[in-house]
């Protein structure tokens, strides 16, 4: 598939506050083999030739680490970076609405020969924590949002999963043929995607990924093969584990 006349726009929330980590900062600055988590992450995006511009959610008092970072590590396809919200849904549409805004106001170089920049927009949703992401994913994800308008990459649980009442009594095995473990990136039509993060917003709902709204709201999305190795940097033994990684050790 050619994807030279479609436009992909990269959202990375980074705006968390990293409580699991317990390393008293956000842990996307906390390096893997000296490179912060962060900076490995917006690397991928950067060296993708599918990712037109790049849009970060950050803390406020973090906008000057994340904008040195960007600098350092030549960031070049930086479109902005917007202030987080409280939780991850907050921070995702406040990067939607700010690059939906931008690419209306013709600040966004149309870099493809699309008709309409907004409607003919795709984005990739990514946690600024998942530096394990690769092209190879991206090029999947683009190719599933193209042809099915809506995707999220995950891996087949390798566990047996049990369902249990609140009281911890098992109901059932569920079919692990079925079953996912869902990553992130997660791509979608941008104008779809922010209509319906302002309809959770005005509806107070909150989720913690984004095709949970496709769900809710009744619209279709597909899963993608992501990789045991794009793991969330959640606890602080996905530090060694992310090491282990680096060190070319393959979960996949
Ligand atoms: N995130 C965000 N804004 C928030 C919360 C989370 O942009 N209000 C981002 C995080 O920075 C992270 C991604 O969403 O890249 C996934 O969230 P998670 O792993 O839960 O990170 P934190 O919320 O920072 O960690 P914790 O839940 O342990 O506090
Ligand atoms: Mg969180």
């Amino acid at each position: 598939m050619s994807f030279s006349d479609m436009n992909f726009f990269a959202v990375i929330p980074a705006a968390g506050s990293g409580s699991r980590m317990k390393s008293g900062t956000n842990k996307q600055f906390m390096e893997l083999a000296g490179i912060p988590v962060i900076a490995r992450t917006l690397s991928v995006f950067q060296k993708s030739p599918l990712i037109t511009g790049i849009v970060i959610s950050a803390r406020e008092n973090e906008i000057d680490d994340l904008l040195r970072i960007c600098r350092e590590y030549k960031i070049t396809k930086l479109a902005g970076v917007v202030f987080g919200g409280d939780t991850r849904q907050m921070s995702v549409r406040n990067s939607l609405l700010f690059l939906a805004e931008k690419i209306t106001a013709g600040e966004i170089i149309k870099t493809a020969n699309c008709e309409n920049l907004l409607s003919d927009s795709y984005v990739l949703i990514h946690d600024g924590a998942r530096p394990f992401v690769c092209e190879d994913i991206l090029e999947r994800c683009a190719e599933c949002v193209v042809s099915k308008k809506a995707c999220g990459v995950g891996v087949p649980v390798k566990d047996t999963i049990k369902q249990t009442t609140v009281g911890n009594e098992i109901l059932k095995t569920l079919d692990r043929s079925s079953l996912w473990a869902i990553q992130t990136p997660q791509a979608f039509l941008l104008d779809n995607i922010l209509a319906l993060h302002n309809r959770a917003y005005e509806e107070k709902k909150d989720f913690t990924d984004d095709t949970a709204l496709l769900e809710y709201y009744g619209q279709k999305a597909f899963m993608v093969e992501g990789s045991y190795n794009n793991i969330k940097i959640t606890t602080p033994e996905d530090i060694i584990l992310g090491e282990t990684i680096l060190k070319g050790i393959n979960f996949n």
